[in-house]
């Protein structure tokens, strides 16, 4: 029995389908073996992301009703703006639809032809918008998971981005960016004193350091939960104190928003706000909305003030936990330790007999929907792999993981159960699982549309 309780009952219920083993091949096999393209009528619990997949608050129900859809100057964005400035202190507050749109924005007019963006780990979006505007971008991530388990495996390697600003190509480099948490190198969190060292490089090579601040309150948990110091302070001063250092931030709204749709850019810098703006207008809304109805500005606002709430915040690291642990009981490598977002598999060592190109990492997530019709996401070489420019073989990613991804206040820890007793399945028959061929794909973010086969 899990040692955590969620600390909310349920108020609306939604069924969910049961297709059987028949219906759940055809399913696959029309979708081009891509979970994406599996319809969400096929799928009994849904892993696939924690973003936009939240359960609303009553209170951000009943807030919603009084949204104020006024074109200009809504009072719902007058609400969403002041709880965004008493968070993190940023006086410039941007509303976007998403967080891909506020690094487009954002990345765009920072970025030029051949400046280097320097992260943590850029999220594939947040790459694309990089690559979109010229730039390279850098990723420097601290070795998690090798050996003893590291405690702030989001962190950004603070050596190796100290030797990039001074060498060579240190000129290019436009902007440093922290990813909180870590969401592609194992959801792990960025500690303070990460961020503190960061802030010291960047001012002393007058470069800025931005936050991707889409789970900024899970980070801020996992910080009191794992920095010395920090113990006693709750999770919305260590938000302040993680926003202070930096220059400003973006963030997905669908995640730590705690709703289905919503972004944001919020900065110190006018100027930069001023040149974001006349973007902003010309492609998402006008600057009171940006893109969203002002009832998605007051579910933000409320959601905002909700996901700081340490209770809320314990439920979500406990049940990841356990969730964990169930899953390694049941034979599953799981990257230790787990966060709060999602648990993490790396499915590379489970399947190592077959190759980072024939992507393991989905073969492992296919054979999950075809067990129990659960949805789990493929965070390995479909996603993470460089396609090689001479056409051959993929370039792997570092690791061929398997994200089980948690969405907000949504499932028990029945349904979790449920989800173990079908990779408990798939680690059954491990050894006979083989790997996916690439038949067609798109450019940047391929993983979304592609069309695979299984290699017999
Ligand atoms: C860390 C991070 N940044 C940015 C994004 C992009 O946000 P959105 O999906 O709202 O466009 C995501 C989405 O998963 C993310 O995890």
């Amino acid at each position: 029995m899990p040692s955590f309780m969620e600390p909310f009952r349920i108020k609306a219920v939604e069924p969910i389908p049961f297709p059987t083993a028949e219906q759940r091949r055809a399913a696959l096999a029309a979708a081009g073996y891509n979970l994406f393209r599996v319809p969400a009528r096929a799928i009994t619990i849904d892993l696939l992301t924690d973003s936009g997949t939240a359960a609303m608050s009553a209170a951000q129900w009943s807030a919603m009703l009084s949204g104020d859809e006024s074109y200009a100057g809504a009072r719902s964005f007058e609400r969403f703006e002041l709880v965004v400035r008493e968070l993190t202190g940023y006086p410039e507050v941007l509303p976007v639809h998403q967080g891909r749109a506020a690094e487009r924005i954002l990345l765009g007019n920072i970025l030029r032809l051949g400046d280097i963006s320097v992260s943590n780990t850029h999220f594939d979006s947040t790459r694309a918008s990089v690559e979109a505007a010229g730039g390279e971008a850098v990723d420097l991530p601290v070795p998690a998971y090798e050996g003893v388990p590291n405690q702030f495996g989001g962190d950004l390697d603070l050596e190796a981005l100290a030797e990039l600003l001074s060498g060579r190509s240190g000129h290019r480099v436009r902007c440093v960016v922290l990813t909180v948490t870590n969401n592609a190198n194992g959801g792990q969190p960025v500690s303070l004193l990460n961020i503190v060292g960061a802030r010291k490089l960047c001012d002393e090579h007058g470069i800025p350091l931005y936050l991707d601040a889409s789970r900024f309150a899970e980070n801020a948990y996992l910080i009191t939960e794992r920095e010395a110091g920090y113990a006693e302070n709750s999770p919305r001063d260590i938000a302040r104190l993680m926003f202070d250092l930096a220059d400003g931030c973006w963030a997905s709204l669908k995640k730590d928003g705690i709703a289905n749709i919503g972004g944001l850019i919020a900065l110190r810098d006018e100027k930069l706000a001023a040149r974001c703006c006349e973007q902003l207008i010309a492609f998402e809304g006008f600057p009171t909305y940006g893109g969203l109805a002002g009832r998605d500005l007051e579910a933000l606002a409320q959601g905002l003030l909700e996901v700081t709430e340490p209770d809320y915040l314990r439920y979500r690291a406990e049940s990841a936990r356990w969730f964990g642990e169930q899953l390694a009981l049941a034979g599953l490598p799981v990257l230790q330790p787990t966060g709060c977002h999602a648990v993490y598999v790396d499915a590379g060592l489970l399947l190592d007999h077959i190759p980072a190109q024939q992507l393991p990492a989905t073969a492992f997530a296919n054979e999950l929907y075809l067990a129990g019709a659960v949805r789990a996401s493929e965070l390995g070489t479909l996603v993470f792999g460089r396609r090689d420019p001479d056409g051959g073989p993929d370039i792997p990613a570092p690791r061929e993981l398997v994200r089980f991804a948690l969405p907000r206040r949504v499932y028990t820890a029945s349904h979790l159960e449920y989800v173990v007793d079908a990779a408990e399945e798939v680690c059954a028959k491990a050894a006979q699982l083989r790997g996916y061929r690439i038949l067609r794909q798109g450019g940047a973010l391929r993983q979304f549309t592609a069309i695979l086969e299984p290699i017999q």
